[in-house]
């Protein structure tokens, strides 16, 4: 089999359990050029560990841009917003550095662990709103709502703004991938400038208002405000969050539920111990990594894992299959909500980049299997209506996850 014209995420075989072709790459091919993502693959922990650590011969600048040149329509119209998407994500120090420690204030474990009261109220309201139906779609009515919600509170926006926030994102999204029609990506350009005005005009309203919020942090020093950023950085990287944090952690919610029902004595251990909870979510991390992979960009000709790569290459860290290295983990397949493992999983990535919202997700995810397991007695897959995998580059996730339970009957006051 020739990996470089086989591996493709979008595959419906490979989407469903890529991980036997995963394996195969490590075995006898960890780098691999992949025709369907224009990208060298980087399969190997150490491997993608080593490019993670190595900033200075691996440049996240514009590592999630397509090479699409827009028409000009569309640039006329990015160019009455920011034309340029400068996110963290995408940055090299020493921006990167200024901007992360403004982001690591803002998301610090302190502020989060005073976020989750918060948390539990949004995922129990969530719930009370389909427990006594006895089935759900979890993705519709909670996993994909409920880190929507948490998001809305970190920046301090009202949540009926959150479907307009959302339409932005997603707009964001077309552009960055470049690859739509004409029309779509002028439609697409404007409402990306919307969503840059409404946070742009957010952001100053808090220097003369400030908030305890996340847009209050981010306010420019130069406008009044304290951080030391650009309005251009300040508003890129609000926007930036509501990809970043929402359907990853809808991603993790999903994923974490269907190995949970796939494993009835995991779960049994864990409904009997819930301390076991923060260690079940990394587990659930680790064997589905909702960041499949992400890109970077060779900065000078270099060799890795023995194949020479030219300056401007793309590398695709494929995180999903670091995480299942046999190198790195015993019997790396196996579910085991106890593991515990010496080597710390790579679903957060490593180095500067290592996800700013850790310790938000992790209290999210916490709290969604806590919260779930203890209101819908029997939870289990709907005996009907399948689950279907979303198609996507770099998430692994759902797009339905149908769930049926024991359910009690309403209360009625007849
Ligand atoms: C389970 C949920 C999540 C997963 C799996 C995840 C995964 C990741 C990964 C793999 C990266 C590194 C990207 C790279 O390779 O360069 C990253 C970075 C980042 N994440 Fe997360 N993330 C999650 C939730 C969140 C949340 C809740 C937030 C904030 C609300 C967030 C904000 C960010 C930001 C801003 C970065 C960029 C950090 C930097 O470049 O320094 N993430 N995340």
């Amino acid at each position: 089999m020739n990996l470089s014209t086989t591996f493709d995420p979008m595959a419906p075989d490979q989407t469903d359990d890529p991980y036997p072709l995963y394996a195969r790459a490590r075995r006898e091919q960890p780098v691999f050029f992949a025709e369907s993502l224009g990208a060298w693959v980087v399969t190997r922990y150490a491997d993608i560990a080593a490019v993670a650590r190595d900033t200075e011969r691996f440049s996240s600048a514009g590592a999630l841009e397509s090479s699409a040149v827009f028409p000009d329509e569309v640039t006329a119209i990015l160019r009455t917003g920011y034309l340029e998407f400068q996110s963290l994500v995408q940055s090299d120090p020493p921006d990167h550095t200024r901007v992360r420690n403004v982001f690591n204030k803002a998301l610090s474990p302190q502020r989060v662990a005073a976020l989750e009261p918060k948390v539990r109220a949004i995922a129990d309201e969530l719930i009370d709103g389909f427990v006594h139906d006895g089935e759900v779609d979890l993705i519709e009515r909670f996993a994909f709502p409920l880190p929507g919600a948490v998001i809305g509170e970190l920046l301090g926006v009202p949540r009926s703004d959150l479907p307009r926030l959302k339409r932005g994102s997603n707009a964001k999204q077309i552009l960055l991938a470049g690859a739509a029609p004409p029309a779509l990506l002028a439609e697409c350009a404007r409402e990306f400038v919307d969503l840059q005005r409404y946070f742009g005009a957010h952001i100053e309203a808090r220097v003369d208002e400030p908030r305890g919020d996340l847009l209050t942090l981010l306010a420019p020093s130069d406008i009044g405000g304290t951080a030391p950023l650009t309005m251009q950085e300040a508003v890129c990287n609000a926007i930036d969050l509501l990809a970043a944090g929402h359907e990853t952690t809808t991603d993790m919610i999903g994923n974490g539920m269907t190995l949970l029902m796939a494993h009835p004595e995991q779960l049994a251990a864990l409904r009997a111990d819930p301390s076991l909870v923060p260690d079940a979510v990394d587990e659930i991390l680790r064997m589905e990594a909702p960041v499949r992979g992400l890109f970077r960009r060779v900065a000078v000709d270099t060799t890795l894992a023995g194949v020479a790569l030219p300056a401007g290459a793309r590398l695709f860290l494929l995180y999903g299959s670091a995480n299942r290295d046999e190198q790195a983990y015993p019997d790396p397949d196996v579910f085991d909500i106890r593991r515990r493992p010496a080597t710390p999983h790579l679903a957060f990535s490593k180095g500067i980049h290592f996800c700013v919202g850790n310790a938000l997700a992790r209290l999210e995810g916490r709290v969604a299997f806590e919260r779930l397991l203890a209101r819908l007695p029997g939870v289990r897959l709907h005996p009907t209506r399948p689950a279907e995998r979303r198609a996507f580059i770099i998430l692994r996730g759902y797009e339905r996850l149908p769930l049926a339970w024991d359910a009690a009957p309403r209360e009625t006051n007849a």
